[in-house]
């Protein structure tokens, strides 16, 4: 097969930032994507009904003429959130979702939740009018190690939340390990996660051997290649509990480049025929758009978009930009490691 099309895609995890940033990296998603999850972990973060309404007038703003993306604002959970806040904001449709970074996990968590009893009352509302809660699933926990911190927090955080708060209706955000994929698929109609086009790419490997490479550092860190693998596999499957959240996170070069390295994979101008090369080296190209455009959609209670994309394979690798130039300064794109043949034709 060498033309594909799909639903136009939507991305249900994205960094978006805010000022020059935004206005930089906007138009490499609606370039190809129809709506987005917009994260809130913003310095200040979006707390409240009123950051979100404000933050999405600024994307708004940003967004290049004509181009057809709608923003599906999340606001971001502290133990200071004002239940009440949170229904308005669900009920008037501004947000589609509540993120929850544990306090420590990753950019811009500092403000996130220490103590998750003391959020129960706004999950309990959340739960009550079917409100999804996005989660960074990682402990914190100093002596738990890195490539534990996944496993750890289904057991330890986000099993017990579930069975406390029945009704519940969670995504695990960009799951990377075999036990991300297996808990996602036993939580029925109410659990679903999302998975990154860059952990289907690399292991932790990419990061490491041969020098440090800090543009493959991302959290949660890429893992072994058996998770690889499985996410893969769950990602090719056409299961409805997997979607894509691409988690692009732009952060200029010499933040990456850092003897403290920031956080964050910039996927946003290729994922999309970088999936079709993963899709395709699975033999599941008639996959991709539930992954895609379909699975989506239907976990968020939406519609799936009406307008189709084409991607092409192309005889000749495709090129893609190095970097994308914004005026906050330069942005390295994820870089495959390996010629792509596929490209977005419309
Ligand atoms: O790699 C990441 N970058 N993971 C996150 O959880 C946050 C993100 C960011 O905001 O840069
Ligand atoms: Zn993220």
């Amino acid at each position: 097969m060498h033309s594909l099309t799909l639903r136009r895609p939507d991305d249900w995890h994205l960094h978006l930032r805010d000022g020059a940033m935004l206005k930089g990296v906007l138009p490499e998603t609606t370039r190809h994507f129809a709506r987005a999850i917009i994260m809130p972990n913003l310095v200040p973060p979006v707390v409240t009904g009123a950051q979100a309404l404000a933050y999405r007038d600024r994307i708004l703003a940003a967004l290049p003429d004509g181009a057809p993306f709608e923003p599906l604002m999340t606001l971001y959970l502290t133990e200071g959130t004002d239940p009440a806040d949170v229904v308005a904001a669900a009920q008037s449709g501004l947000i589609k979702a509540v993120k929850l970074y544990p306090a420590g996990a990753t950019t811009n968590s500092h403000g996130g939740v220490r103590d998750l009893t003391r959020v129960y009352p706004v999950l309990e509302a959340m739960a009550k009018i079917g409100l999804p809660l996005c989660t960074h699933g990682e402990v914190t926990t100093p002596d738990v190690d890195i490539f534990d911190r996944e496993a750890v927090f289904i057991d330890t955080v986000l099993d017990p939340l579930r069975r406390a708060i029945p009704g519940l209706r969670v995504v695990m955000e960009h799951i990377t390990t075999s036990e991300g994929v297996a808990y996602a698929a036993s939580g029925g109609a109410d659990l679903a996660a999302t998975i990154t086009t860059h952990h289907l790419i690399i292991n932790r490997n990419h990061i490491l051997v041969g020098g440090i490479r800090p543009h493959y550092y991302c959290l949660p860190v890429a893992k072994r290649e058996s998770h690889r693998l499985a996410l893969r596999k769950a990602a090719t499957s056409g299961a409805a509990c997997y979607f894509l959240g691409t988690d692009s996170a732009p952060h200029i070069d010499a933040l990456k480049e850092h003897a403290c390295g920031c956080a964050g994979c910039f996927t946003a101008t290729n994922t999309m025929p970088l999936l079709a090369h993963v899709f395709e080296d699975e033999n599941a190209l008639g996959q991709l758009e539930s992954f895609t455009s379909l699975n989506g959609p239907a976990f968020y209670r939406l519609p799936a978009n009406e307008a189709r994309i084409t991607i092409v394979k192309h005889a000749a690798a495709q090129t893609f930009p190095e970097k994308i130039l914004t005026e906050a300064g330069p942005v390295t794109v994820f870089n495959p490691g390996f010629p792509v043949y596929w490209h977005v034709e419309s």
